[in-house]
């Protein structure tokens, strides 16, 4: 079992593989978080709750209920009446007055999870997670919020959401829904998160916490290419193999934030959830909303345990693409290839040139529908551009079947171009504010999601041209992040729900299609990876992670990337040299060893590249083949990293039982006068014998972990090598 009520305490008691949770009771029916952190064996106890200091409790001395509320380390803080730290819930009354009191009502115990109405969500069997359901409420204002807290006991993981009903008579207004709080001692901790932009999207940064709040967030409507719905609380001098982390991580794809506040009291408060800043849901007498889920995990072995405890569980209970544990086809996209200037003979040329390579999908990017030669107009206009694509789509598609390929599209369906069809039709239907010109971005406006006729027509747009030919990939794309926050048909009280309604729309948008299309690999961008978060892995298994396809600055975005995603999630193309973003040559070997840790494919002109690299392909694709089901499925281990020591990168991943481990080494810039450089290898089972692949070379893995491993001295900058060991 791995919840537990210790009832004449009054603790909850959750318990994965490696961590114990502890949630306790006052006498009034206060709710305070008391530990979370490595796993504990024997009896439990309150203590850490300090409720036998000053202020005490309000019941023992009600003098001073404002220095409790605002000291005691809440489960679930409400602003209003006393804590003065960041609070999770902000109830305003029908009189506009705002203030909120919850206390403990009951719980209920359960195997399995339930779905999160409208919202993705984590999921799992009966004998695969138990799940906690603590009501509290507020009597005042008839007010009732149940804390959910899904265990994951396998994957060290607890899933955390919160639903807010009105029970009473008057209309309530949230102002501030966050999904989890963890209340703490500050131990030094240092906060890690991601962050970037167009191009550099989820860089690693690090920073000792101080007094006062650090945060990271999202205002723009999605979750991102700035900052990532992902923060961990490390204790100093945690690595990859040492040290305390605590991580949280959206399940969202819009406006977030993700803090964490050190107060007067060396406390921490960490909490996670849709952003505060133009938010509002009005909640009417019997209505209640659901608030998005948040990823726990506690890890007492550094940085890369908590990595795998992420993969396993977005592996195991976020993705549900029956390609989650299938190879994806090795594909060749035509954006980098073509941009906008193509037509079905240029694509027909790829395709065969592809196939002659082993490549077993053509997709075809941006540019194939309404007037489109350029990215100002025709967005909303799904329709063939015959000019371009002569005799229709599924004339292309059954021709590039004929060749030996599946068909892939690309989509851009949460947008409208001023200039087109579409919104000559209906300018009402993209959002924006009254009698202001919209802001342009990428020459395009934002659909306004939060109507249902909106929906229905995006929705029945794609599934029609997917009806209309053998198309077994689509590629969503949303180039540009929402302003104008208006909204024709809302009126004035629900304007502040517009952010969170829109991403409703794509949910449901997205839940569609994949219901009524089950089979389709379905790859989520946004402008690059701007919308790469677990929200989007619910309904597609992979996720463009940059328009960057420079393998040196992919090093840092992957990197960042699969410090919480599992590498089969990553987007990773091979691209023509000099890259059309950084100008950098690499060699086409190095391309493809960094895209090889993602889902591998191309996106260049493979009838103009150079006949050398064109003869590679064939051997790549072999070598995406004999590695992907251990990339994969198996266990990530961060060896170094070129954007900590600026010379060079390595990364392992080993099958779950430590049979085979993949290792690549990417020497970023030579260094003259150099031996060989020896780095400490990790994944292996240290009594087992290994074969290097190619060599006759034997290895124990107690040598490789402890002692290293010798990368032969390489000369050349961006040189790289695979190191593939075989269990004997
Ligand atoms: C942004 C994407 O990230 C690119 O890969 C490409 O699809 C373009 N949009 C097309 O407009």
């Amino acid at each position: 079992m791995a919840i537990c009520f210790h009832e004449e305490k009054r603790i909850f008691q959750l318990d994965t593989k490696n961590s114990t949770y502890l949630i306790g009771l006052t006498p009034e029916g206060y709710l305070g978080h008391i530990y979370y952190g490595r796993k504990l064996h024997k009896e439990v106890n309150a203590c850490l709750l300090r409720t036998a200091e000053a202020p005490f409790t309000p019941s023992v001395n009600k003098r001073e209920k404002v220095s409790f509320m605002d000291s005691f380390p809440m489960e679930y803080p409400v602003g209003g009446i006393g804590d003065y730290r960041e609070s999770c819930l902000n109830v305003r009354n029908e009189l506009g007055q705002m203030g909120c009191e919850l206390l403990y009502q009951s719980f209920e115990v359960y195997q399995g999870k339930k779905r999160l109405e409208g919202l993705p969500a984590s999921f799992g069997s009966e004998g695969e997670v138990e799940t906690l359901e603590i009501t509290l409420a507020d009597g005042i204002l008839g007010l009732e919020a149940v804390l959910s807290y899904s265990v994951f006991e396998k994957e060290d993981i607890i899933a955390r959401s919160v639903r807010v009903s009105n029970k009473g008579s008057e209309s309530l207004q949230l102002e501030k829904v966050y999904s989890a709080c963890l209340d703490m001692d500050n131990e030094d901790f240092e906060m890690i998160s991601l962050c970037g932009s167009w191009a550099r999207e989820r860089h690693i940064q690090r920073e000792p916490l101080h007094y006062g709040k650090q945060s990271v967030g999202s205002v723009r409507g999605e979750s991102s290419h700035q900052e990532h719905p992902f923060i961990a609380l490390v204790t100093p001098g945690t690595t990859g193999q040492q040290g305390e982390v605590y991580a949280m991580h959206f399940v969202y794809s819009g406006n977030f934030l993700a803090q964490a506040e050190i107060n007067q009291f060396d406390s921490v408060r960490m909490v996670m959830g849709i952003h505060g800043e133009q938010f509002t849901w009005n909640l009417s007498s019997g209505e209640s909303f659901q608030a998005p889920e948040v990823i726990c995990t506690y890890s007492g072995e550094g940085l890369s345990k908590m990595s795998r405890c992420f993969h396993d569980f977005y592996r195991n209970h976020m993705i549900r693409s029956v390609y989650n544990h299938k190879k994806r086809p090795v594909l060749i996209n035509n954006w980098e290839a073509t941009y906008f200037a193509f037509d079905d003979e240029k694509l027909l040329e790829i395709a065969r040139e592809a196939k002659n390579c082993g490549i077993e999908m053509l997709v075809m990017d941006d540019g194939w529908f309404g007037k489109r030669n350029f990215d100002d107009n025709s967005l909303g206009d799904w329709i063939v551009n015959e000019e371009k694509i002569k005799g229709g789509l599924k004339k292309l598609v059954d021709q590039v079947n004929e060749i030996g390929l599946e068909f892939g599209i690309w989509f851009e369906p949460e947008m409208i171009s001023p200039d087109s069809e579409l919104y000559r039709a209906h300018p009402d239907w993209a959002l924006q504010i009254d009698r202001r010109e919209v802001s342009m971005c990428r020459n395009q406006y934002v659909l306004d999601l939060s109507r249902p006729e909106v929906v229905d027509y995006v929705s029945e747009a794609v599934a029609e041209i997917l009806r209309s030919a053998n198309i077994r990939y689509v590629k969503w794309d949303m180039n540009r992040q929402l302003t104008d926050l208006g909204s024709v048909w809302l009126d004035r009280e629900h304007h502040k729900e517009l952010f969170h309604r829109y991403v409703l729309g794509v949910y449901e948008l997205q839940e569609r299609l994949v219901t009524e299309f089950p089979e389709l690999l379905l790859e989520n961008c946004s402008g690059g990876g701007a919308r790469f978060d677990p929200g989007m892995l619910y309904y597609s298994p992979q996720i463009w992670c940059s328009d960057d396809t420079d393998a040196v600055e992919r090093l840092s975005i992957q990197e960042g990337t699969a410090l919480v995603y599992p590498l089969s999630s990553m987007g990773a193309h091979i691209s023509d040299c000099p890259n059309h973003i950084t100008g950098r040559i690499t060699p086409f070997e190095t391309r493809s060893h960094v895209a090889l840790a993602g889902s591998f494919g191309y996106e260049l002109d493979i009838t103009k590249i150079p006949e050398a690299e064109r003869q590679m392909i064939s051997g790549q694709v072999a070598m995406y083949h004999a590695y992907n089901d251990l990339v994969r499925e198996g266990d990530y281990y961060r060896i170094a990293s070129y954007q900590e020591n600026h010379r060079f990168d390595a990364w392992a991943v080993a099958s779950k039982d430590k049979g085979e481990v993949l290792v690549t080494y990417v020497q970023v810039l030579a260094e003259p006068n150099k031996r060989s450089r020896k780095i400490r290898l990790q994944g292996f089972d240290e009594d087992a014998l290994y074969r290097l692949e190619g060599t006759e070379q034997v290895y124990s893995g107690e040598m490789l972990l402890y002692g290293g491993f010798l990368v032969e001295p390489m000369k050349g900058d961006f040189v790289s090598r695979l190191y593939h060991f075989v269990r004997m």
